[in-house]
């Protein structure tokens, strides 16, 4: 199965660019349309709000979909780590509609959501990459995600199509309320395919960022703003799960409230700057920490990059950048586990799905 790769998370991480096709395909009508079955369609578009509900990767990536549902479709859009919803339950809206996302649908800290809300008579969506899954059998809807087997426990090839899948989702609950939009997305997602390509074919590159950022380091913080932010997170988690280096991701914003106290000289720094309006924000604390000694790797979009700046991704949608500059920091986190000697696909304490709540 692993053919001439070295490991699966590499195979997945280099199938990502199939796995856009094969969605693109799966969620298109006869004549090119973007197409979600119709059930699922006339729940989303009787919520007055959505509740988003998963762990780790696929909760990172419930962030992104948040940010489709209210700015394309302008449906309210709450996103919950699982094994907190039961506990700390926010006030729910009058018709909810709860979407779950899992690769593996087997989550039981997720399942135990949907046990709950079952029980109060609330609907139900699950987002998996595993037909028949527990979560996709007892949910009123399934969306499948098309990834294909994802046998690395760091998860890379799901979440890209995680967030391409809730990207058609909101597009076509938008075009259903009749909500105009500015930009073909099947065509915006073809674009992102070939930039994806174009970063796994910089391997090579982004293997140099771990020797000169990351070889010696104990710990790391990944920061960002707006959609950038979001990804850091995701980075940070990647980082974490296989290199075994703390990472934090952060809001750059919030840096000086706190944080910034650990910066010290040759603190590995990833800022992230794919979203023109935040741009200077991000760059200015990207100074800032520089200031204070960090080693800052900045990874910028093509058309923002600036003197200086570490990696530059290939020019995609704003609102599409995550799935673009996510790679960026998957492959960084192989690497930087590869090159400490760690078992790349199965990390110490970590299994691939989590049945114990
Ligand atoms: C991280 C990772 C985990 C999972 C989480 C949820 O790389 O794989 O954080 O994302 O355990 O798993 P699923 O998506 O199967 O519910």
């Amino acid at each position: 199965e692993l053919g001439t790769y070295p490991h699966y998370m590499i195979k997945e991480i280099n199938e990502q660019p199939q796995v856009m096709r094969k969605i693109i395909k799966e969620y298109q009508d006869e004549h090119g349309e973007l197409k979600i079955d119709k059930n699922i369609i006339t729940q989303l578009n009787e919520a007055d709000r959505l509740y988003v509900i998963a762990a780790g990767t696929s909760y990172h990536a419930g962030l992104i979909g948040k940010e489709y549902f209210e700015k394309w479709a302008g449906v309210p859009t709450e996103v919950h780590v699982a094994s907190e919803f039961v506990y700390n339950t926010p006030l729910l809206s009058e018709k909810p509609l709860f979407i779950f996302i899992s690769q593996s649908g087997e989550t039981a800290d997720s399942r135990a959501v949907l046990v709950d809300i079952k029980e109060k008579g609330y609907k139900s969506l699950t987002i998996t990459n595993v037909p028949g899954s527990t979560l996709s059998r007892e949910a009123d809807e399934t969306l499948i995600l098309h990834a294909g087997p994802e046998i690395a426990v760091a998860s890379t090839k799901a979440y890209v199509a995680q967030i391409a899948v809730l990207a058609i989702t909101a597009a076509v609950t938008a075009r259903e309320l009749n909500k105009v939009s500015d930009m073909n997305l099947m065509s915006e997602l073809a674009k992102v395919t070939t930039a994806i390509t174009t970063v796994i074919e910089d391997a090579p590159k982004i293997e140099e960022i771990v020797t000169g950022y990351l070889e010696t380091a104990r710990n790391s913080f990944f920061i960002g703003r707006a959609m950038d932010y979001y990804v850091g997170l995701e980075g940070a988690l990647k980082l974490k799960e296989i290199s075994y280096i703390q990472a934090e991701g952060f809001a750059g914003g919030e840096l000086k409230h706190g944080t910034i106290a650990l910066i010290e000289e040759g603190t590995p720094v990833f800022a992230l700057s794919t979203q023109e309006k935040v741009d200077l924000n991000i760059r200015s604390n990207a100074q800032e920490v520089k200031a204070r000694g960090a080693n800052v790797c900045v990874v910028a979009m093509e058309g923002l990059e600036q003197q200086g700046d570490t990696y530059v991704i290939p020019k995609v949608d704003d609102m599409l950048t995550p799935l673009v500059s996510v790679v960026v920091y998957q492959l960084i986190s192989y690497y930087a586990a590869l090159h400490r000697g760690n078992d790349v696909d199965k990390p110490r304490n970590l299994a691939k799905s989590v049945t114990v709540e």
